[in-house]
């Protein structure tokens, strides 16, 4: 079969190796940044609309749950297209707080970011809310948050650590110092909210370095947030007015493409309009470590409207252009580094299997509570495929081997998924049928679609 071959829309689940990739594509709305936009604006004073090129379907928890609250009004989902969601915030200029008096069940299907950023929005609102997950989100640790959440005063119920969060807020809450033992931003963006309802200077000091959206849309809100090194700083109580934004692709959605342009012999893929944050572009570095041959031009430094004035945008958006045919050293991943490529890591087991050596990742434990445990699912998927690998209790050891035809179990994991398509689509594995092809759809819609686009 030539071409990537996943049949209409990837339904099959089956991928072969594509003979050239090739074109120029946009990708969907940040994860990341379209939780804190949505959520954020919800908690401001006045309108705002939020402009997502095809959200995928966490974002889309996280917008239905506002939905619920009444916060987000005209939103239109799709694979294709934009959707602008309206959002109405709870707030005032002095004071974030979602809407809504309380009772309401809200639904963050596979969406830990949105369980977590919620129940920090929540603490602070008066009134009870129960947040609910699917089967895997019901699975990952909820104790992080909750735990300094009740230091603070509000009132929160787990089901043995996990969801369903029962949550009562109240005002104001306390201010403190917090010490989280784990380095996450989904953590820091959870407190920080919390912290927007208290009275006082709240300090976040994580143990290693994280993606530092909400303090950048904090900030560019005007709320009085910012970040000096590993601590968080948020003195409130505050406010800010809603603000309107549109949303830069996903670079860990563009990830894929970096690598099966790495990977692939004949290969080149232009990508528009990502956000180029210094705390996501980890897997540039690393794939440029290995070998790859990637350009990176960032738009205006204001976020790409072109003008002068004050920035328009939290984050810096820009174009990577990937191209294939060189071959790909090892590489070793360790410390700091994880969290840099945290989301990215089942795509670099699969470039790690595709490199001359030795590669290791360490100290990146935190994966086996993602959406799946990602350790045993990437080196079980990757010993399916051919590649030599070792299992660690925080990583893998991969080298190259033999590509072969191969089941691929994914858990329900869009990462998974993807990971597993690119491998057969670069020829690192033969032929591959994927058990769960849709769910890529919770972070890249079109992802099977975009495939096909750039497959000859
Ligand atoms: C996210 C943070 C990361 C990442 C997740 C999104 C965020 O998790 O894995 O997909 O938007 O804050 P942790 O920082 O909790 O590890």
């Amino acid at each position: 079969m030539e071409g990537a071959g996943p049949g209409p829309g990837g339904r099959s689940g089956v991928v072969t190796a594509a003979a050239r990739l090739a074109g120029s594509l946009r990708l969907p709305a940040d994860k990341s940044v379209a939780h804190r936009a949505l959520l954020f604006n919800a908690m401001g004073a006045g309108t705002a609309t939020v402009r997502l090129d095809r959200p995928g379907g966490d974002v889309l928890s996280m917008a239905r749950a506002l939905q619920a609250l009444g916060a987000v009004e005209d939103l239109a989902a799709g694979d294709v297209g934009v959707t602008v969601a309206t959002v109405r915030g709870g707030g005032t200029a002095a004071a974030a707080r979602l809407p809504g008096g309380g009772g309401e069940t809200l639904d963050c299907g596979n969406a830990g970011t949105a369980m977590r950023l919620l129940a920090g929005a929540l603490a602070g609102r008066p009134g009870t809310a129960t947040l609910v997950g699917d089967a895997s989100l019901s699975g990952r640790p909820m104790e992080r948050i909750a735990a300094p959440l009740r230091a603070v005063g509000a009132a929160i119920e787990t089901t043995d650590g996990h969801a369903p969060l029962r949550i009562t807020g109240r005002r104001p809450l306390l201010a403190m110092a917090h010490r989280p033992a784990v380095a996450s931003a989904q953590v820091i963006g959870c407190l920080s909210l919390a912290a927007l309802a208290a009275g006082g200077t709240t300090t976040i000091e994580v143990p290693g370095p994280t993606r530092d959206h909400t303090e950048r849309m904090l900030s560019w809100l005007g709320a009085p947030v910012r970040r000096d090194g590993l601590v968080t700083i948020i003195e409130g109580p505050a406010g800010f007015a809603a603000r309107s934004l549109t949303v830069p692709g996903d670079i860990s959605s563009a990830a894929a493409w970096l690598v099966a342009g790495a990977l692939h012999p004949d290969a080149e893929i232009r990508l528009v309009g990502v956000g180029l944050n210094p705390s996501r572009v980890g897997i540039i570095d690393v794939l440029r470590e290995m070998g790859a041959d990637i350009e990176v031009t960032l738009d205006d430094g204001d976020g790409g409207d072109g003008g002068d004035g004050p920035p328009d945008h939290p984050e810096p958006v820009g174009t990577i252009t990937v191209r294939g045919g060189r071959p790909l050293r090892a590489i070793a991943i360790s410390g700091d580094r994880v969290a840099d490529v945290i989301d990215e890591l089942p795509l670099i087991g699969v470039a790690m299997a595709a490199a001359e050596g030795r590669s290791e990742l360490r100290d990146a434990a935190e994966l086996r509570v993602k959406e799946s445990d990602r350790i045993a699912l990437v080196v079980a998927d990757l010993a399916a495929v051919g590649a030599q690998v070792e299992e660690r209790p925080d990583g893998w050891v991969v080298r190259r081997g033999q590509p072969r035809e191969a089941a691929i179990h994914t858990d329900g994991d869009h990462r998974i998924a993807m990971a597993f398509a690119i491998a057969a689509v670069c020829g690192v594995a033969g032929t591959v049928r994927i058990d769960d092809p849709a769910c890529a759809a919770v972070s890249y819609p079109s992802f099977w679609t975009d495939l096909e686009t750039l497959s000859r």
